[in-house]
């Protein structure tokens, strides 16, 4: 079977191609590097380097793959308050286009891969599939707006599909340059440097290790499950002094953060009710918080050694 990843060179995209290709899955990939790596491109896969807002059909035409994994977005949510325009642009258009490109070419599912920041300020906690979107940030917006035309491609001309969304996902592969908390800190806390706390750090979030989430992906991916949404996190509540807490009793840190200003456009407490992805599809995330910032703190290290 011929699976096409937009976004396959990213954080979390490459890992899921990794473990398509060890499952025997043909992958292609399409990716324009604007955040991904080249050398997280698994070379057993196929790589055009393109940009989802532009000509893509072409690829779609000559590779005819039976299931798409829709990664590619602007994913940085600070980003998206200075540049909406482009977030927009890749998040709405290019959803838009690669929905296009199924319907053209009988792609039989896309799989979406969403974000809890749709939800904005939740209304109540833990936050389940019930709950109304409100999000209070473009990329939010932009990712909220393009489930609605994912949905809208299976009424009106019957894309199967899946719409994931995930927690706040950390791991492997994970890159200062995304400004995510956990990668923030690890590389501070590695360089000597004192990691700065937005707000009073009492905020909290459900924080998903990205090995599991991975794992989870290529491993259902041929699952007859179909047009609906879950939510994929770990389904706990962790404040991010609670993360630094962790990070710095596993690096035996005697300093202690900075506090800074909050950021607008950042709720203030989130997590997410996963019950339903436990039962209907048996999600079981294996890592808790403790050993997946463990797993992560060994990887970075591992990488600055051989850097
Ligand atoms: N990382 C998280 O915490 C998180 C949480 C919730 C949802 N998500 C979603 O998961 C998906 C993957 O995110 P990630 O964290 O791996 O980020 P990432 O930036 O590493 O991955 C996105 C990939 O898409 C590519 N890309 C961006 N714009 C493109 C374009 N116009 N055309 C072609 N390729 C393009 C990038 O080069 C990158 O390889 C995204 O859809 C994101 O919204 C991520």
């Amino acid at each position: 079977m011929k699976i096409l990843v937009t976004g396959g060179a990213g954080f979390i995209g490459s890992q899921i191609v990794d473990l398509l290709i060890k499952k025997d899955y043909e992958v292609v990939i399409i990716d324009n590097l604007s955040t991904g790596k080249k050398d997280y491109i698994n070379d057993k896969a196929k790589f055009y380097e393109a940009d989802i807002t532009k000509e893509i059909d072409l690829i779609f035409k000559k590779e005819k793959p039976e299931i798409v994994i829709h990664m590619a977005a602007q994913v940085m949510l600070r980003d998206s308050l200075e540049n909406p325009i482009y977030d927009a642009k890749t998040n709405i258009f290019g959803t838009i286009n690669v929905l296009e490109s199924c319907r053209k070419h009988n792609v039989k599912k896309i799989i979406y891969t969403s974000t809890i920041a749709v939800i904005g300020e939740p209304e109540y906690l833990p936050v389940d599939e019930k709950h109304l979107g409100k999000p209070c940030s473009p990329y939010g917006i932009s990712k909220y707006t393009a489930e609605h035309y994912v949905r809208a491609y299976n009424q009106l001309c019957g894309l199967d599909y899946l719409i994931l969304r995930f927690g706040n996902v950390y791991g492997p592969r994970d890159d200062i340059k995304y400004k995510r908390v956990i990668s923030l800190f690890i590389d501070c806390i590695l360089k000597n440097k004192i990691p700065s706390i937005f707000g009073d750090g009492t905020q909290t979030r459900d924080f998903i290790y990205v090995c599991d989430l991975a794992e989870f992906i290529a491993e259902n991916i041929n699952k007859n499950s179909k047009n609906k949404l879950f939510h994929l996190a770990y389904g706990e509540q962790i404040s991010v002094n609670e993360i630094f807490k962790i990070l710095k009793e596993l690096c035996n840190l005697k300093e202690n953060a900075k506090y800074v200003q909050a950021v607008k456009g950042e709720v203030k407490d989130i997590y997410l009710d996963i019950s339903l992805a436990k039962k209907e599809l048996g999600w079981n995330p294996r890592h808790n918080i403790k050993q997946g910032l463990k797993e992560t703190l060994e990887y970075v290290q591992e990488n600055l050694i051989k850097t």
